[in-house]
């Protein structure tokens, strides 16, 4: 019994720290991005400032894989830990308690994993529109380097592309409204004085990575962000 205690907690605690990893993650990728609102030049050099790291930039990677694998795994184990506690389950499912957000953690885990797997298609691999994959800019101290902000400006220029983000984006932030959250939770922070600005936080952050988020492919849509002269 204590072992299974043990380790439900054990568990519990991997699911929070590797969730907050991820959003860490999630916080510098966006702060990353907005960077193409600069323009070409900073989206670009920063694209190659991280390319620079080398080996750095590959354990970041594999820790960030690891990160999401632990993440995943360990949700397994925990629903399925959770249904062998209760194998009746409540006749009644809506608790009060329950929101969009709770009721849909794993599926809105499972499309997140399969955005990703298109995302790095996408943006990383170049598979998924080889043809704005291949660009070059040259910066300003001389370097030619990949062209990050055209391959985005020209990918968002289809309303289809813009559409799968925007459905991927809002269940990124879904799952994590919730997950915040619970967090607090398993780190015992649960007291009716403090849920409510907990729960808050949560809907905010969400709120502010959906916005920064998005404000990408739109501003590209709405045409504030375009394809510079040059032909970069
Ligand atoms: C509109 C939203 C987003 C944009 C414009 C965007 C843009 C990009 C770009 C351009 C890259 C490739 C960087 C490079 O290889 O030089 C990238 C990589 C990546 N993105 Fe995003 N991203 C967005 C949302 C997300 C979200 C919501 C997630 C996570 C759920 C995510 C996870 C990743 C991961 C894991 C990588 C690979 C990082 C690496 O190994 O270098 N992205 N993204």
């Amino acid at each position: 019994m204590l072992g299974f205690l043990r380790s439900t907690i054990l568990s519990k605690i991997v699911m929070t720290v590797s969730g907050a990893a991820i959003v860490g993650f999630l916080i510098a990728h966006l702060t990353g991005n907005l960077l193409i609102f600069g323009g070409p030049e900073k989206i670009n050099a920063y694209g190659q400032g991280l390319r620079d790291l080398g080996l750095l930039l590959l354990f970041l990677r594999i820790g960030l894989v690891v990160t999401f694998v632990l993440h995943i795994v360990t949700s397994i184990y925990l629903a399925d830990k959770n249904r062998t506690a209760r194998p009746v389950s409540y006749t009644k499912k809506k608790s009060i308690q329950s929101t969009i957000a709770s009721r849909t953690m794993f599926f809105s885990g499972l499309t997140i994993l399969t955005f990703v797997v298109y995302h790095l298609l996408h943006f990383t691999y170049g598979i998924v529109q080889p043809e704005f994959y291949h660009g070059e800019y040259i910066l300003h101290d001389g370097r030619t380097v990949p062209d990050i902000y055209s391959m985005m400006i020209h990918g968002f220029q289809n309303p289809f592309i813009v559409i799968t983000y925007l459905l991927a984006v809002t269940f990124v932030c879904l799952h994590l409204s919730h997950a915040i959250g619970s967090a607090f939770q398993t780190l015992g922070i649960n007291h009716t004085k403090y849920n409510g600005i907990i729960k808050k936080a949560g809907m905010g952050l969400a709120t502010i990575l959906w916005l920064g988020y998005m404000s990408i492919p739109f501003g590209i849509m709405a045409g504030v962000l375009k394809l510079t002269n040059g032909g970069h």
